[in-house]
């Protein structure tokens, strides 16, 4: 089989992907029409234009503007349901999807909205018939350019929720501006989520130094590394990532698009991958990154000459790394 082929048959799993980065400029503009929320764009074309970042503030000032167009749960609902269909179409056979409920409650919407849209579609999927079935969890995601304060809120907010999204709702995530934003600024919320029982992530060592993921390591106690790329500037957390087989979840274009590396045949994905880390390939906000899971594996295998082997362990990983319980894990393996 040619390349693109052997990437589609392969099964994966995609552990970093925020889903309000999934929102396409057709929906962001059909979204605005619906709910008359006035753009600073004329034409989908001018927004996908404005889609030229400098680094992670850069577009995430723009993701944040974009989300404003979400009001209702058909909005949330519209856009995992999306997503889902370049799941199917990628051969992602399990998700674990980030949501920022911050970027939205302090518009005014209910978190409960939130909640609502997007466990539709993930449930409406995991039920529909397929030939190899669908699952998928949901990790709710603390902004760390907001205070602690605020994090608690949020939890506080969606607890009263836990029950009816358990099927879902199994972990906790930390997203938005690193530098300056430390996880030591979050250990107590932290504290409290694993008293909790919540699986724990954290976006580190994507702009910001290795000694964040450190802390995200030794402060926060996460499971996983979202990003985690400038790890490999500390020799020392290289080998214990290696030794205990901490995750990295690695997203090839989201690194190229915000400058974390400015050609992707200098990304050093593989280098991790031979130093023996569990790294993953994922799509982090495919929308704005201009590609899904088959395009972030086909960019690298094409940059870094990736042998067949090595996208197999590649996908392999992503099962190995997913909070799925390990039964269903050696069942998709
Ligand atoms: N929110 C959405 N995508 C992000 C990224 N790549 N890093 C930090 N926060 C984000
Ligand atoms: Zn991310």
């Amino acid at each position: 089989a040619d390349l693109v082929s052997f990437i589609e048959g392969l099964p994966k799993a995609e552990l970093h992907l925020h889903i309000e980065g999934t929102l396409e400029p057709e929906l962001l503009f059909a979204l605005a029409q619906r709910n008359r929320v006035k753009l600073p764009y004329a034409t989908v074309e001018e927004l996908r234009a404005a889609y030229a970042f400098t680094d992670l503030q850069s577009f995430l000032d723009l993701y944040y503007a974009g989300a404003a167009v979400l009001q209702t749960e058909q909005d949330f609902y519209e856009m995992t349901a999306a997503y889902i269909a370049h799941c199917r179409a990628d051969n992602v056979r399990h998700v674990e999807i980030f949501f920022d409920p911050q970027t939205h409650t302090e518009r005014g919407i209910d978190i409960a909205v939130v909640f609502a849209g997007i466990a539709r579609a993930l449930r409406e999927a995991q039920n529909s018939p397929d030939e190899h079935g669908f699952s998928s969890f949901m990790i709710m995601s603390f902004l760390r350019h907001l205070s602690e304060e605020d994090a608690f809120a949020t939890l506080e907010a969606a607890l009263p929720l836990r029950e009816q999204y358990k099927d879902l709702w199994i972990g906790i995530g930390l997203d938005s501006a690193e530098r300056g934003n430390p996880p030591e600024k979050f250990a107590k919320v932290f504290a409290r989520c694993r008293e909790l029982g919540f699986y724990l992530v954290a976006h580190a060592g994507e702009e910001g130094p290795p000694a964040y993921v450190i802390s995200a390591l030794d402060v926060l106690q996460v499971q996983r590394i979202d990003h985690g790329v400038r790890s490999e500037e500390d020799p020392d957390l290289m080998t214990r990532l290696s030794k205990e087989r901490i995750p990295l979840t690695v997203c090839p274009l989201s690194n190229l698009k915000l400058c974390v590396v400015d050609d992707l045949a200098k990304h050093n994905l593989a280098r991790l991958l031979h130093a023996g880390l569990a790294v993953t390939i994922n799509s982090d906000d495919p929308a704005y990154f201009g590609g899904y899971m088959n395009d972030n594996y086909l960019a690298v295998a094409q940059s870094l000459r990736l042998s067949r082997t090595e996208l197999v362990k590649l996908t392999r990983n992503s099962f190995e790394a997913s909070f799925l319980p390990e039964k269903e894990k050696q069942r998709l393996l």
